[in-house]
């Protein structure tokens, strides 16, 4: 396993350029299913989710053409199969995605049930609910999801119990072929969701109300297809901008959407950042001081993202006082506290709660990635703490960070990637 070697004490500086949203690529991917017409998607993210989702279609038979590394053409006009095989869903969860958008496409799909993940166990269930609402037959066998409707699915009013991003995106794509308008309430808010309805409507579907709680989607007959440009990845820049306030450095990305970052610009305000934006950036610059402890709670758009609470917890273990993090969308993600320890930290926790008492140094250490973001964590603590830090397990990290090393060389950071 290749592991990441950082030499701390680094203070970043410098410009880097956001990459394109994983979490708005990977539903915008699964969309291209329910297009008659040929689409092409620009400023995909480099990153290994991605081309796991373009493994996924091309098994489903979907002609894909990878032409620049951020731009594929894909041609879903005729597939060879409707079934997501066990072997690509285990690598990634969200090809769950597929589900809805096969379904109301071609009248079945089938899904290797996705397991869960370090940071929770993950269900489905208002996935499945919300298609069977609309006339999907739903049947678990072999550990598969095997969805079926007869004719097309109609569209109806669903009210989900939880606040679900993945759950709200399948539902979206199942309804834009539907028969009839299907609303959704207590849809998920967040960026990505208003991303992937552009998206939808740029490539012939009718959804409205999108980033609102109640969304509206009036199936159409067809869906021609056409060109879609990603938007920046929100918890990419947010991650970056941490890691600038860890090491008392300033760094300013271009690429970027400041709108979507309004509960982490906010956060980070409370530190003691000084922070800039532009239509299309942002900086944060530390004033070369310590950064204070700042308390945060997790929950759905606007509020806090629950993608950005390991960074933050990594600025709150060297920050000045203490900083209460509570975690409230996953009930497993608080893993990068163990190793953050390891490292020195003061961290005690009590449920999904973590009291920070902030350190004036780290000291840099073996540690292990566990899941995305507390990978990134660790990689935010080595960069601000004494001495030398070991990342292991970092294909994690590829799954979500283009050309991490690269970027943060770019601003100072003495990072490197080693085999394993
Ligand atoms: C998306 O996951 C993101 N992934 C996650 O980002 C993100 O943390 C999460 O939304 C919350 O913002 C992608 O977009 C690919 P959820 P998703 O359904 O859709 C419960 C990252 O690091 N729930 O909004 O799987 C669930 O257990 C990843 O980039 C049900 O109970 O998240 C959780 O407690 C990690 N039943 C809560 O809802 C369901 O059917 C929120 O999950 C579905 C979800």
């Amino acid at each position: 396993m290749e592991k990441l070697i950082i030499q701390g004490g680094t203070c970043l500086q410098g410009e880097i350029t956001a990459s394109g949203s994983k979490n708005a690529a990977l539903p915008i991917l699964a969309a291209t299913l329910l297009c008659e017409g040929p689409t092409t998607i620009t400023n995909l993210p480099h990153l290994q989710d991605v081309i796991t989702s373009i493994e996924l279609l091309g098994s489903l038979g979907v002609e894909v053409g990878v032409h620049q590394q951020h731009k594929i053409e894909v041609d879903a006009r005729r597939l060879d199969s409707l079934t997501a095989p066990y072997d690509l869903v285990r690598k990634m969860r969200a090809s769950i995605l597929v589900l809805g958008p096969m379904l109301s496409r071609w009248g079945e799909a089938n899904v290797s049930f996705p397991g869960g993940c370090a940071i929770g166990s993950r269900p489905v269930d208002l996935h499945l609910q919300g298609l069977e609402a609309m006339g999907a037959t739903i049947v678990i066998e072999d550990g598969y999801i095997r969805a079926t409707c007869s004719g097309r699915l109609v569209g109806c009013s669903i009210s989900m119990s939880t606040v679900s991003v993945g759950a709200t995106e399948n539902l979206m794509m199942a309804a834009a072929l539907a028969e009839g308008t299907t609303v959704l309430e207590n849809a998920a808010r967040e960026p990505e969701i208003l991303d992937l309805a552009n998206c939808l409507n740029a490539w012939g579907a009718r959804v409205t109300g999108a980033g609102t709680q109640t969304m509206a989607i009036e199936g159409v007959a067809s869906m021609t297809g056409g060109d879609y440009r990603v938007m920046p990845d929100r918890i990419e820049i947010g991650t970056y901008l941490a890691a600038a306030a860890a090491t008392r450095g300033r760094v300013r990305v271009a690429g970027a959407a400041p709108w979507a970052l309004g509960a982490v610009l906010a956060k980070l305000r409370e530190t003691g950042a000084r922070i800039d934006t532009g239509d299309s950036w942002v900086e944060l610059d530390m004033l070369g001081r310590r950064p204070r402890a700042v308390s945060l709670t997790t929950a759905p758009y606007p509020a806090f993202p629950t993608d950005m609470q390991a960074q933050l917890t990594a600025v709150n273990a060297i920050a000045e006082g203490v900083g209460i993090v509570t975690e409230t969308v996953f009930e497993n993600r608080l893993m990068q506290v163990q190793e953050l320890r390891r490292m020195g930290a003061d961290i005690s926790i009590d449920g999904n709660t973590a009291r920070v008492q902030g350190v004036v140094r780290l000291q840099g250490a073996q540690v292990m990635a566990s899941d995305l973001r507390a990978s990134a964590s660790l990689v935010i603590a080595g960069m601000a703490a004494e001495g030398e830090t070991c990342v292991d397990e970092i294909y994690h990290i590829d799954r979500g960070y283009e050309r991490l090393e690269e970027k943060l060389h770019h601003l100072g950071a003495k990072i490197k990637r080693i085999p394993g």
